[in-house]
């Protein structure tokens, strides 16, 4: 793993950023998987900048996001399709028709999830996954206990992520309790994976799960497994990292 200390959040992003770019530009045919929250917000604002004074182009690019909200169509504005809309894709020359999220509105899971794996089939797998890191340790939404082989399913969400997804509602309970996500195993099947992380609370998870042992119960920790993954930081978030 690659770890790459960064001396704040914006250092982080702009970091992170030059990664997914380096790839933008070296194959501007890429698929890059997507995420949502806080943490890479400050990468998809460089990108947008970058883009705008013409050193990016991602009229190429297909994207597949990481995970939606079971219930939420693309038009609320809590959902993960209009996340990615409103924080990225609105605002750079990416084809909309080749941006994936799972669809929140199909009520049939298994169908949903097939969809979506079909989906990564078809673009040829993941180029490079961004992820950010759940305070319990999860990616995407797969929460502590997945099995490591899963593909796209839906998870019932913990209430540690129920809580700390709260921030984003109005109040707790309108959080959906259920989600899509792609599973572990097609995490892992990304080609490159860039995960992200700030701020002194995610100190002790990046510390579990990178330098603990590999374990369902730390679901991230499985990245240690991986051939090709770069941990970017700010000081903060890596302060037990040497
Ligand atoms: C959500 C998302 C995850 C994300 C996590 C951390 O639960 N499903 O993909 O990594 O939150 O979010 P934040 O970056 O806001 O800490």
């Amino acid at each position: 793993m690659r770890i790459i200390k960064a001396e704040d959040y914006y250092s982080m992003s702009r970091m992170a950023a030059n990664i997914i770019s380096a790839q933008i530009i070296m194959k501007p045919k890429c698929v890059l998987g997507l995420a949502t929250g806080a943490t890479p917000l400050g990468i998809y604002a460089q990108l947008i900048e970058w883009y705008k004074k013409g050193d990016l182009d991602f009229s190429e690019v297909t994207s597949i996001n990481l995970d939606e909200y079971k219930g939420l169509s693309g038009d609320n504005t809590q959902s993960y399709r209009y996340f990615m809309n409103s924080n990225l894709f609105d605002h750079i020359n990416i084809n909309k028709d080749r941006t994936y999220v799972p669809n929140g509105l199909e009520q049939d899971s298994e169908k949903a999830c097939r969809e979506y794996n079909e989906i990564i089939i078809r673009c040829g797998g993941v180029d490079l996954q961004l992820l950010g890191l759940g305070n319990n340790g999860h990616i995407g939404f797969n929460e502590p206990g997945e099995a490591f082989e899963k593909e796209t399913h839906c998870v019932k969400l913990t209430d540690s992520t129920v809580k700390a997804n709260a921030r984003f509602f109005e109040n707790e309970d309108q959080v959906p309790k259920e989600a899509y996500t792609m599973g572990i195993k097609s995490i892992m099947q990304a080609r490159k994976i860039v995960i992200v992380v700030n701020g002194e609370e995610k100190a002790d998870i990046v510390k579990e799960a990178f330098l603990g042992p590999v374990t369902p119960k730390i679901p991230a920790s499985v990245l240690q497994l991986h051939n090709d993954v770069t941990l970017v930081g700010d000081k903060k978030a890596l302060k037990y990292i040497e």
